[in-house]
Order: C-alpha cells, then structure tokens, then sequence
C-alpha cells in the first residue's frame, strides 16, 4: 500500500476532501492515508500555521492532496503555500486547463492545454522588497537562474513526450527583461534544441494572453517563469469554466502536493455547494503521479460524463445540485 497524506484545509477544504475521497474508494486506488493540518484548522489546533509533523510526514510519504488553505491576512504571516513551495523545492507547477460540456464557458470545445509555471524564482523569492521612506518609491527583486530554468523547461518537454503532446510554447518578455527573462529564453532554447520530436515555438507573454483568449486551441503546453505563470494559468480556467475545473500539481524531486487552484471560498463554506471537481481533477494528475494512469483516466472519464449528463451539477456551474451529490454521481460512473 502506498500512504500519501490528506490536508483537509480550510472553508470548503473539508467538504471538496471529503467528496474527492468517496469518489477515490470508488476507484480503489490501493492507497492509505495519513491526515495532517495546515492552515487556519493548524493554527486553531495546534497554534502554528504549518506543524512540523504535517512537513514530516509529506517528506515520510513524498506524495499528498491538499485543500486550499486560508492564509490569515496581515500579522506577518507568510503564504503557507508558497512556504510548502520553497521547503520541498516543488519546482514546477502543472496546472492542466481543458474544456468540458455544460460549463456555460466561453470555449466548451477546443481546449486542451497544460501552464507549466516555474514555482520557485522570480519575483515570488520575496527578496529586496524596499519602500522608500517617503513612500514614493518600491523596488522589488527578482531571481532567475540557468539551473532553475533548465529544469523547468526540461520539465515541459518531458511532459510533452509522456503525454504525446506535440508543442512547447516558451513564453517570456526578453525583449524588455534582458536578464532575467533573457536567461529563461536562452536556457528554453538549449533545452529545445534536445528534443527534436517535439515542436517549439516562443511568444512573448503579453501577444500569448491575446492568442489564448482569440485562439486557445493553438496551445498544447505552455512554460513560463513564476508571474507569467501564475496569471496565464488563471486565464486559462477562466477559458474553459473557472477555478472549480481548475486542479494544479507542485512536483519537485523529492515531494509532490497535489490541489484545486482556487482558494478556501468563504463566501460558500459550510454551504455544501462547493464544485468538487478542481480537486478531484488534481487526484487525477495524482493518480498519474503514483503511475496509475488508467485509474486517473476512468477519473476523467466518469467527470466528463457526470458533466455531459448535467447530472447534480454545483451552482457555479449552472446546477443546483451539491458537494456530495456531484461526487456520489461521479462515483457512480466508476
Ligand atoms: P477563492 O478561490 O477562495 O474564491 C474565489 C471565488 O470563487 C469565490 O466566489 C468562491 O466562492 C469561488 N469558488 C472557489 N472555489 C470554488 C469551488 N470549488 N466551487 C464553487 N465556487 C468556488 O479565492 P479568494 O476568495 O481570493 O480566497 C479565499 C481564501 O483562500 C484566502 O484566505 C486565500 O488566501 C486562500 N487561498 C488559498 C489557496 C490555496 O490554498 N491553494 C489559493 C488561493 C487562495
Ligand atoms: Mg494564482
């Protein structure tokens, strides 16, 4: 048995997590878990925001499925999630955004593409941000390296061959970002130059928002830097239907976490009308991950018929069912 650890999370955490494993028994995956906190329900529990046993035990079983997190605002903590990042050095961030039937999105078909946005450098290091005394001026760092690009795009071409997909866009913004998207551009075309099977082109990031959103069928898969990004992958759920169809991988050497994009939603929590299905979607890419593609294949299979038959749909997606009753409709394709 493989033991992975589940983070309940917070808001609509406990009630996607609970959904994500009634339609996991389903699937028999073979897999045990081990619960840990993090977040708000951390802090309640245990008076501190990321517990040293819940970093233990995603080192002990490298692989883990968490539910958003709320990060308290102000008081000087830092994003739990950008924390888990920095700590297991999750380098690339997966996020797959692909169209599906009755979503009321601007693009039901057509879509089917992956972000791979580097996790660790840019401007998200955090280092150098100064705001001058008068409050008139703030600078800010930003870090890019030859090791962290080279692995990233490496990344992308590697996902590329494992999935038979046949492009690599390199999106970056060289022409005013000498240094550091310069670097990113000049190590992408290295690495391209190692894979001749698959095709790759470049496209500066702001042309890529206008493509994406005229033409996203173009895309196949998408690597960036850290910023880039993060606001792509964005625009990308909200091509195909929104953050509750939004699941994103963090995969480094040593540890994988697994979630939904979007974040804790107080404004429905405890409602039980939570869309389940950007977690259940990154149990998918989990499954993957552990090597169980035909399992993470009947996943995807059974959300899409669910969706197909409008059958208990959550009310972000035009329904009115719920939670549970979206889960148990997947399950019951399984
Ligand atoms: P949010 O993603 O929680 O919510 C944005 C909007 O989308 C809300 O209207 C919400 O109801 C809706 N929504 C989100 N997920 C949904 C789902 N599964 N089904 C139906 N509707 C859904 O973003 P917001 O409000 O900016 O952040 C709330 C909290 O979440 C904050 O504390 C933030 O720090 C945290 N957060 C955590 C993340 C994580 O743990 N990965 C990611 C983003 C935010
Ligand atoms: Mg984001």
């Amino acid at each position: 048995m493989t033991t992975i650890t589940l983070i309940p999370g917070d808001g609509i955490g406990p009630e996607i997590m609970d959904a994500a494993l009634l339609v996991l028994d389903a699937l028999k995956p073979g897999l045990d878990y081990e619960y840990a906190d993090a977040g708000l329900a951390a802090l309640e529990k245990h008076g501190e925001l990321l517990p040293q046993a819940t970093l233990d035990s995603i080192a002990r079983n490298k692989v883990a499925l968490k539910s958003p997190l709320t990060t308290p605002v102000g008081g000087g903590f830092t994003s739990i999630n950008v924390t888990l990042r920095k700590h297991f050095d999750l380098y690339a961030n997966v996020r797959p955004a692909r169209s599906f039937p009755n979503t009321r999105s601007r693009f039901p078909t057509g879509v089917d593409l992956i972000t791979v946005r580097e996790n660790t450098e840019g401007v998200y290091i955090g280092e150098g941000q100064e705001v001058s005394d008068d409050g008139e001026t703030a600078v800010l760092t930003s870090k890019v390296t030859h090791k962290g690009s080279e692995r990233i795009v490496r990344y992308a071409f590697e996902l590329a061959r494992k999935t038979g997909r046949r492009k690599v866009t390199v999106v970056h913004k060289a022409n005013i970002l000498k240094s550091t998207s310069g670097l990113f551009l000049k190590t992408a075309r290295e690495v391209a130059g190692r894979y001749a099977d698959i095709e790759c082109n470049e496209l500066i990031v702001d042309n890529t928002c206008m493509q994406l959103v005229m033409r996203p069928e173009q895309f196949d898969i998408i690597v960036t830097t850290n910023l880039f990004g993060d606001i792509i992958s964005d625009l990308c759920a909200g091509l195909v239907g929104g953050l509750g169809l939004a699941p994103g991988a963090n995969i480094g050497e040593h540890a994988a976490i697994f979630e939904a994009v979007h974040g804790s939603a107080p404004d429905i929590a405890g409602k039980g009308i939570a869309n389940p299905c950007a977690l259940l979607l990154g149990v998918g890419q989990m499954l993957d991950h552990l090597a169980k593609p035909e399992l993470a294949n009947r996943l995807r299979d059974a959300i899409i018929a669910t969706m197909e038959a409008k059958d208990a749909l959550t009310p972000d997606l035009g329904g009115t069912g719920n939670t549970m009753g979206f889960a148990r409709a997947i399950a019951a394709r399984l």
